[in-house]
């Protein structure tokens, strides 16, 4: 029987699940939490969606196995190529997952142009093109992948010359089309705020669904009874499936917090061996 007392799953391709894990914890500190970073595959955005389902398959039964409570597939890919197919196939089990926060963003707008920045795969999902079609009455919705992208914030390249060439590269022709808003659609771009934030101005705002996540998982929690007793240090469990040493060095830079990070393997690409 799941209790109140068991850790929440996160997982995403690589580091970009930080990003929701970081808002996770400024919000309920108190509850546990295994992370998983599937670096043996990273990048997601260009797979086959097949794939990508088969992964966070994988992941889920990865996670469960380990008394997760509630998963959070914190990777806008993984959520735009499986959360349908977990929610199916788990039906017993609490999902929060990613979509592009294109809502808030044709909310706001004054001009009338917002950016949003995701993977290949991210666009390509029925997802993306239900939220536009929902949401975006209106307004014009410039997307873009960021090609690369993933891979410098999983080097922990936040703001060196490559990482700046990539950005402007999508964000100045944005600029020119007067967007005043630009939507982070994939978990890892928000750790590169300040760099974008630095080529498009302070006038334009830059959206992080990350805070909104973590409000959606503490309702989860609390509407199935699940939410921890405030008070405690919740642990954290990292593991990955690439190199440990790498990831472990990259959480104070990313979560600013330290901790152990495991290595695990694929036995195929629907199974994790631990
Ligand atoms: N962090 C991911 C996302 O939110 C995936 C990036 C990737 O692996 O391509 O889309």
């Amino acid at each position: 029987m799941t209790s109140q007392n068991h850790p929440i799953g996160v997982f995403d391709s690589g580091v970009g699940g930080l990003s929701v894990l970081r808002a996770m914890r400024a919000q309920m500190p108190e509850e546990d939490v295994i992370y998983f970073g599937d670096q043996g595959h990273v990048p997601y955005g260009p797979r086959p969606m097949q794939q990508i389902q088969h992964f966070s398959e994988g992941i889920t039964r990865f996670l469960l196995a380990q008394n997760a409570k509630l998963i959070v597939v914190a990777c806008n890919t993984a959520s735009a190529a499986a959360l349908k197919h977990l929610r199916e196939k788990f039906p017993e089990v609490p999902f929060v997952g990613m979509e592009p926060a294109v809502k808030p963003a044709a909310e706001h707008t004054r001009t009338g142009v917002v950016g949003v920045l995701a993977t290949p795969a991210t666009f390509q999902g029925a997802l993306y093109a239900s939220v536009v079609e929902r949401f975006a009455h209106g307004v014009q919705v410039l997307q873009h992948t960021c090609p690369g992208l993933v891979g410098q914030v999983e080097q922990g390249d936040l703001d060196g010359p490559r990482t700046r060439a990539i950005l402007e590269e999508v964000l100045l022709p944005m600029m020119e089309q007067h967007i005043d808003t630009v939507v982070m659609g994939c978990t890892h771009y928000p750790f590169v705020i300040p760099l974008i934030q630095q080529i498009v101005g302070t006038d334009v705002r830059v959206i992080d669904p990350a805070p909104a996540v973590a409000r959606q998982v503490r309702r989860l929690l609390e509407a199935g009874g699940l939410k921890r007793s405030e008070g405690g240090a919740g642990s954290m469990r990292f593991y990955t499936s690439g190199d440990a040493g790498a990831v472990q060095s990259l959480l104070p830079v990313l979560l600013g917090e330290s901790s152990q990070v495991q290595a695990v393997h694929w036995k195929s690409d629907l199974e994790i061996e631990r």
